[in-house]
């Protein structure tokens, strides 16, 4: 199965068409609110580093995993400035906040949900690269097409190292991990489908009166 149809299969949905018309008709703020996923994919990484010391496997992937975003933020930065839009401030979506208020607030929950929330996002990362990459064409066209393949390996080394800790804490824990999986792909299928004030990144279709 290829990078693509494995991030698909993880997800409950397919992006609406709306959103990519969306998307395709405002690509400043695709691509700023793109270059703030990065940095904050890179965020995510490098606090699991703190916060999980006792974890070799972790800190060796997120270390790798939070150099890789910054690349990607550099690059989505070099893509602005080379189509020559500009890199200004944006709020954020809903999207992040909606996914972050389920994750459960005490160990080993935090952890097991804050990777499988990694690994949705990066799925639906994957998800919309490639259809933006078969919508826009062009350099952006070609340059989503590259990172599709990180994000669906980003996606797959999350959920690995979720369901390994899950299952390293007891039968229980282990016993629950498809439900919590279950949960976040329900969340995400929710966000990115539900008619949304702005268009992000992950958001869902615009409505008429978005702001940006
Ligand atoms: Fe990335
Ligand atoms: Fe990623």
């Amino acid at each position: 199965m290829d990078h693509v149809a494995h991030a698909r299969e993880m997800l409950g949905c397919a992006t609406p068409g709306s959103w990519f018309d969306a998307a395709q008709n405002d690509l400043r703020t695709l691509l700023i609110d793109h270059a703030n996923c990065e940095k904050k994919a890179a965020g995510t990484a490098l606090s699991l580093l703190y916060r999980y010391v006792d974890k070799p496997k972790l800190l060796r992937r997120m270390s790798r995993l939070a150099r890789e975003e910054l690349r990607h933020y550099e690059q989505v930065l070099a893509m602005m400035d080379s189509l020559g839009l500009e890199y200004g401030p944006l709020t954020p979506s809903r999207y992040a906040g909606g996914m972050r208020a389920s994750i459960r607030t005490s160990e080993p929950g935090r952890l097991i949900d804050t990777l499988i929330v990694g690994a949705v996002v990066e799925a639906r990362s994957c998800e919309r690269f490639a259809g933006l990459a078969s919508r826009v064409g062009g350099r952006l066209g070609s340059f989503y097409g590259r990172l599709l393949e990180s994000e669906s390996r980003h996606a797959f080394h999350y959920l690995d190292l979720a369901r390994e800790y899950a299952c390293a804490v007891d039968d229980e824990v282990a016993g629950s991990f498809d439900a919590r999986l279950r949960v976040f792909v329900g969340l995400d299928r929710e966000l990115v489908t539900l008619p949304d004030t702005q268009l992000r990144f992950h958001s869902g279709p615009p409505t008429e009166n978005a702001t940006a």
